[in-house]
């Protein structure tokens, strides 16, 4: 195909550099962004009689059937071709003649580019954002469900102190929710208009910047042309949020592997979500949440990736950039299927109570709730431990736990026990004590539930 951009060189180039300078495999995804983005660059100079009123109709018209033409399979995307924005060009030129010539007045691949990925990003992180949401409708569900299921709660993966299940998975609905906030907000900063900044310094025709960034649903423009051609600050936030959240999915990830081994078994996952063994019949693996943890490693190479092919950069364009776009759209595939996976995986499961109440009363969880019940009859805190300390290590020893010794024994090491004790270090009372804002209490549970049901009831 005849190179549109043939002038000083002949554009007679080797297949080999064709291939390699091809971008149009990954740039593909963004027609609509570009076929809209043309639409309003069309109507904007026709508005400011750049080009006449009668070729601004024209051209939107053609733009709008080559749009309709992708989308019914009409119309077959060119894989031979540069990249979308040429494709696009070439097909509208094709179609109409010298007036589709007409449509890269005032404006460069530049911008263009810039544009579209814009726009696409914006749609991605809204995207993103309704699926962090129904992952979050999971855990809430999970929460609601077993916010008095007792567990042991964990530091250093040493069973620590009682907490339910609940307000375990209510911690991840924060992250989540953290997590939904950093999308919208570097959705403020996608949200520029870069289109009218031609090449890298503007143009000499009356433009109206303002009409087309209207037009395409733009808060801002860009108000340095060279920075609006060479800002990918936006694709780096973007592809920062998705390993963040993928962060995230990994933790939780990681947690429901834990839960479902042998050694745990504090959760089962559905059939539906998991896989057996060619060769052991006996298992049953939680590949997808494998899965989210290894992906979580590419999503972030995608972050390095961009950052790294930035760092050296001259102002303004530079051909190097046309590799912001694999990465972050690798970004999002992935986060977006993690986030599918996860959300019907997390609603379906079964969580096995008592075993994680069987968990909870082996580990000496209640020993600073022990501690606790002595310094309320006026024992300093770290004599108090340290006595809970013996007590413990004595259990240790001969098989026992804190439940089971009897008054008696309890006053040998100190005669400020009571038979009150025993309610005061039962599991349940531990976690119903704990009202503290933000405390695993069940009530402190319902509370974070209300707060984050509240909050992205509007998002
Ligand atoms: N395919 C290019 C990219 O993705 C479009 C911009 C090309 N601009 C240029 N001056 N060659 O970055």
């Amino acid at each position: 195909m005849a190179k549109m951009w043939a002038g000083l060189t002949s554009g007679l180039t080797e297949k080999i550099a064709d291939d390699f300078n091809s971008s149009i495999k990954v740039d593909s995804r963004m027609y609509k962004q570009d076929i809209l983005g043309s639409m309003a660059h069309a109507s904007m100079l026709g508005a400011k009689n750049i080009i006449s009123k009668q070729d601004a109709d024209k051209l939107i018209d053609g733009l709008d059937g080559i749009l309709t033409d992708i989308e019914s399979g009409k119309l077959e995307i060119d894989y031979s071709a540069e990249d979308i924005h040429m494709f696009v060009e070439q097909v509208l030129t094709e179609r109409l003649g010298d007036v589709g010539k007409k449509l890269h007045t005032a404006r460069s691949r530049n911008d263009q580019v810039a544009l579209d990925t814009r726009m696409y990003l914006k749609d991605c992180t809204d995207q993103i954002v309704l699926k962090i949401k129904d992952l979050l409708e999971a855990i809430l569900f999970k929460a609601e469900e077993h916010k008095c299921s007792i567990m042991p709660g964990y530091t250093h993966l040493q069973r620590a102190q009682p907490i339910t299940f609940g307000h375990h998975l209510m911690a991840y609905a924060m992250m989540l929710y953290r997590d939904i906030q950093r999308f919208l907000d570097a959705k403020k900063r996608i949200n520029v208009s870069p289109i009218g900044c031609c090449a890298l310094a503007g143009t000499t025709y009356e433009t109206d910047r303002e009409m087309e960034a209207k037009l395409l649903g733009f808060d801002e423009i860009a108000l340095n042309s060279i920075d609006g051609v060479s800002d990918r600050d936006f694709c780096i936030e973007f592809s920062s949020n998705c390993a963040t959240l993928m962060m995230h999915l990994s933790r939780l990830s990681e947690e429901i592997l834990l839960w479902t081994s042998w050694e745990f078994k504090f959760v089962e996952l559905s059939d539906a979500f998991t896989t057996g063994s060619s060769i052991m019949p006996q298992k049953k693996n939680s590949d997808m949440a494998e899965l989210v943890r290894g992906k979580t490693g590419r999503v972030y190479g995608n972050l390095m990736s961009i950052l790294t092919m930035l760092k050296g950069l001259p102002l303004a364009y530079n051909k190097d950039m046309q590799e912001d776009k694999e990465g972050v759209f690798d970004s999002f595939d992935t986060v977006k299927m993690c986030l599918e996976v996860l959300a019907p995986m997390i609603k379906s499961m079964k969580v096995l109570e008592e075993n994680m109440l069987l968990a909870s009363q082996k580990g000496f969880i209640n020993a600073t709730d022990l501690a606790d019940y002595m310094v309320k009859k006026g024992m300093p805190f770290r004599s108090a431990y340290k006595i809970v300390g013996k007590i413990v290590s004595d259990c240790i020893k001969d098989g026992k736990v804190l439940e089971t010794l009897t008054l008696d024994e309890y006053k040998k090491y100190d005669q400020i026990f009571d038979n009150d004790l025993f309610k005061e270090i039962s599991l349940k009372t531990c976690v119903e004590k704990r009202i503290s804002k933000g405390g695993t209490s069940p009530k402190s549970v319902e509370e974070q539930i209300a707060f984050i049901k509240e909050k992205i009831q509007n998002v």
